[in-house]
């Protein structure tokens, strides 16, 4: 029996930023943003966005073409929760009309829970395969006016439908994880932004990758000429490429052209779009998938997760014969195209003009007309949604 991705869909708020506009606001070098770390614009978050608005729109998406009843769970994967207590899955649940009788609960560690969300998923429904998982990973990477990490910000959601009819890809069983503590980026419980030291985290990043591969090879027998691409948890689009420079020279150079080509491919929306913490691997995957010439069924993509603090996990999928029908790259790409593009004042304003305090009650910019789910406001302290058929 094969398990794995059934459907998948992206989802990113309207407002966009230009990182040339960003890097001379700024005073640096454009070509440090877009060529040194590889960023080209950044999905802004508007006050009426927030990780549960974002996972439901991601998973409206495709929800109305699955049969709802075998949906036995819902894993939502975050590091930008609504709340210090209620699972952001039950709000997803409610809006997206799923029943009662399912396990519904939010996961974190900083990058890495979509992936373990993702891992769960697989598992329940290898032992369960009447069953269907939904696995959302949505987050806001938000680093702060004036930081270093401020280029790297982002903001968006993946939804993944994990079943035994996996008209996407299957989830090989061939991963490998690693777990160690390091402090190379954490946010406080009072604080809105993320602390980074970027350069550590980068190390990290590439030291835990080879690592992992190394173990990966000795475990799976494989080697790096059985792939055909390679999607990457991607805060800035040359970390993936640091990561995959380390071990290109195990293939010939044919080979590692088309890795090369297929890294530009999986790195390509992820540019667009910026971070999105437990998201980015999975936009990175899309990104792949939707762009790169001559995937076929039976190909072998290996997928590289990191989360910060640190933990990473190394797998690969195959794909499935008529995947590119099931994801809908057309539809990503009019959205990204059909987002505004903010001046930096107005970008600045947005980014401070957020609803955190509980007890400010002025309702957000939510637009009226729109079949999307909103947050509106906050009433009595508790967090106010908006969805056109709730
Ligand atoms: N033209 C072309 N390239 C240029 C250039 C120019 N004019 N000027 C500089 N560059 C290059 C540099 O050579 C450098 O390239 P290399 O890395 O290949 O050497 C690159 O641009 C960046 O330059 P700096 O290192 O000097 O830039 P910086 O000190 O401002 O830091 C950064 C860059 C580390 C990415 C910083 O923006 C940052 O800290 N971002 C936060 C992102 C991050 O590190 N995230 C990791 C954890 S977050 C996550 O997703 C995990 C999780 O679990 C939450």
């Amino acid at each position: 029996m094969s398990v794995g991705i059934e459907e998948m869909a992206f989802y990113t708020p309207a407002l966009s930023l230009d990182m040339v506009d960003l890097a001379k606001a700024r005073h640096e070098e454009p070509d440090k943003y877009t060529i040194g770390i590889g960023q080209t614009t950044q999905s802004v978050q508007p006050n009426y966005e927030d990780v549960v608005t974002m996972g439901v729109n991601a998973a409206m998406t495709f929800i109305d073409r699955v049969d709802r009843e075998a949906i036995e769970m819902l894993l939502f994967a975050t590091e930008s929760s609504v709340d210090n207590s209620k699972s952001g899955a039950i709000f997803a649940k409610n809006f997206l009309g799923l029943k009662d009788a399912i396990r519904a609960i939010e996961m974190k560690q900083a990058c890495y829970a979509g992936t373990f969300a993702l891992m769960q998923a697989k598992d329940f429904v290898t032992l369960h395969p009447d069953k269907k998982v939904l696995v959302i990973a949505s987050d806001i990477a938000r680093y702060g006016l004036k930081t270093p990490g401020e280029v790297t910000q982002g903001a968006g959601a993946v939804a993944m439908l994990i079943s035994a009819d996996p008209k996407i890809a299957t989830i090989n069983d061939d991963t490998v994880y690693m777990t160690v503590d390091e402090p190379d980026f954490w946010r406080p419980i009072d604080s809105d932004i993320a602390l980074v030291d970027g350069h550590q985290s980068t190390d990290v990043y590439k030291d835990m990758f080879l690592k992992l591969w190394t173990r990966y090879q000795a475990a799976s027998g494989l080697a790096l000429s059985d792939f055909d691409g390679w999607a990457f948890h991607m805060p800035y689009t040359k970390m993936a490429k640091k990561a995959l420079d380390q071990i290109l020279p195990e293939v010939d150079e044919e080979k590692q052209r088309l890795f090369k080509e297929r890294l530009a491919d999986a790195q390509y929306y992820n540019r667009h779009v910026g971070n999105l913490y437990t998201g980015s691997l999975y936009l990175s995957l899309l990104s792949l998938l939707g762009r790169a010439d001559g995937l076929a069924a039976g190909n072998r993509i290996g997928l590289f997760s990191f989360g910060s603090g640190a933990e990473v996990e190394l797998f690969s999928i195959t794909l499935t014969d008529g995947f590119q029908e099931v994801i809908d790259d057309q539809g990503l790409r009019e959205r990204l195209a059909a987002r505004r593009s903010l001046s930096m004042a107005e970008y600045e304003a947005v980014f401070r003009d957020q609803r955190f305090d509980s007890k400010d009650e002025q309702p957000t910019d939510a637009p009226e007309a729109t079949n999307n789910c909103q947050f509106i406001g906050w009433k009595g302290q508790y967090r106010q949604y908006r969805i056109a058929n709730k």
